[in-house]
């Protein structure tokens, strides 16, 4: 055995890459060649809008709006290892990002094809703002096979779909519908916020772009807004163009912030996903709560595609508290731990009602049949002690 060769190379992990960034997949990565003593450890924070231009060239003209300053850049790096994807952009919010991509990929007379379980925002976006473009939006139980294709047309462009689903934690069997897709040369976009690329990488699974709200799970302290979108290099790069045009880059504050949080994603989002699934087995013990929704529980209904598909079932969850509405609003109001508010995927549990938030343009019928009635209960779980948020649950119960 020739014990002087260098030791095979090794790929490095999520947790690794998320810390270091692309640093650590080049060969001179040692702290010889790239760090240099009395470099900082943390990617410096560049608060400059303006960079020196070179003369008598239009290349390497950086500027904040543009997506290319280096804070942007950085973790752009990070979230385009992180999914595997050729190229990654951030953008100043999650409906930016969403929004960015839909004005690169369809133009008026284009069809899209979207899951009928999205974010409010986003179906917002799909029924208000594009239809002014001259995009029509079809929307599709997505569990309905047969109805994902009958409704594709000849100016279909591409198919959106969420999952897990907020507010129900429902969970997609993306296989089907990239098959289709790619038979069909659709652009599948998935909105993947709710897993965050630890728990599940929809690039793998056959969808040609992955956007995420990075206010929640990427950054994961409850103080950054931002988007992200991955992909192909030549999509992102038209996303870019949107951005740019549109206003929707980042301050490099807020990527540096986020730089900052993706570094914990991966320890993050595994103790949520560890808490949820305590959190979620002890409600379903529970008389008071009616029902639980969780994917890493037998009981979800997609239990198995997520067993199936995801690294992991990540921290959201939903009750639905016997007693309704009423039921809810007492709850909430005793609870100590976890808080209630909008948004989810930090490091606080918080606890929102879709009926308040989301669903409250519905009506009580409407809201019971999109899945969500009175006295339901949305839990983003953080990643306190989980002994103390069964503990504030019980106490909440009461
Ligand atoms: C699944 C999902 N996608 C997109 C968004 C929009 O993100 P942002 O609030 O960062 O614009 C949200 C916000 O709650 C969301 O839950």
């Amino acid at each position: 055995m020739d014990t002087s060769s260098a030791p095979a190379a090794v790929t490095p992990g999520f947790s690794t890459v998320a810390v270091h960034g692309a640093r650590v997949l080049r060969d001179d990565a040692s702290d010889g060649a790239e760090r240099p003593a009395g470099r900082p450890v943390v990617t410096p924070l560049v608060q400059s809008v303006n960079f020196t231009q070179p003369f008598g060239t239009e290349d390497g003209l950086r500027y904040t709006r543009y997506g290319n300053v280096p804070n942007a850049e950085s973790v752009q790096t990070r979230l385009a290892l992180l999914e595997g994807a050729e190229a990654a952009l951030v953008c100043a919010s999650g409906m930016g990002a969403t929004a960015c991509t839909m004005l690169a990929l369809l133009r008026p007379g284009d069809h899209l094809l979207s899951s009928a379980w999205i974010y409010g925002g986003t179906h917002k976006l799909f029924t208000q703002e594009l239809p002014a473009f001259g995009v029509e939006v079809t929307f599709v139980d997505p569990t309905k096979q047969r109805d994902w294709r009958r409704s594709v047309r000849k100016t279909t462009r591409a198919v959106f779909v969420e999952s897990p689903v907020n507010p129900t934690t429902r969970v997609l069997d993306l296989r089907p519908l990239a098959r289709m897709s790619s038979e069909l040369g659709l652009a599948l976009v998935v909105d993947s916020t709710f897993a965050s690329p630890i728990n599940f990488r929809p690039l793998e699974h056959g969808a040609d772009v992955v956007i995420h709200s990075a206010t929640k799970y990427l950054n994961g302290h409850h103080d950054v807004l931002g988007g992200a979108v991955a992909g192909a290099a030549s999509v992102i790069e038209e996303v870019r163009q949107k951005m740019i045009v549109w206003g929707q880059a980042p301050d490099p504050f807020a990527c540096w912030l986020l730089e900052r949080g993706m570094k914990t994603l991966d320890v993050r989002v595994r103790r949520q996903s560890e808490n949820a699934q305590r959190l979620a087995e002890w409600c379903e013990s529970r008389g008071e709560i009616a029902r639980v929704l969780y994917p890493g529980l037998p009981s979800h209904p997609d239990h198995d595609v997520a067993r199936d598909t995801l690294d992991g079932f990540g921290g959201m969850m939903a009750i639905e508290l016997e007693g309704g509405g009423e039921a809810a609003e007492r709850f909430v109001k005793r609870l100590r731990v976890i808080t209630h508010a909008p948004s989810l995927g930090g490091v606080d549990s918080l606890v929102s009602e879709p009926r308040y938030t989301s669903h409250a343009h519905l009506t009580v019928a409407e809201r019971a049949k999109a899945g969500v009635p009175d006295g339901f209960l949305r839990i983003s779980v953080g990643i306190e002690n989980v002994e103390d948020l069964i503990a504030d649950v019980e106490q909440a119960l009461a």
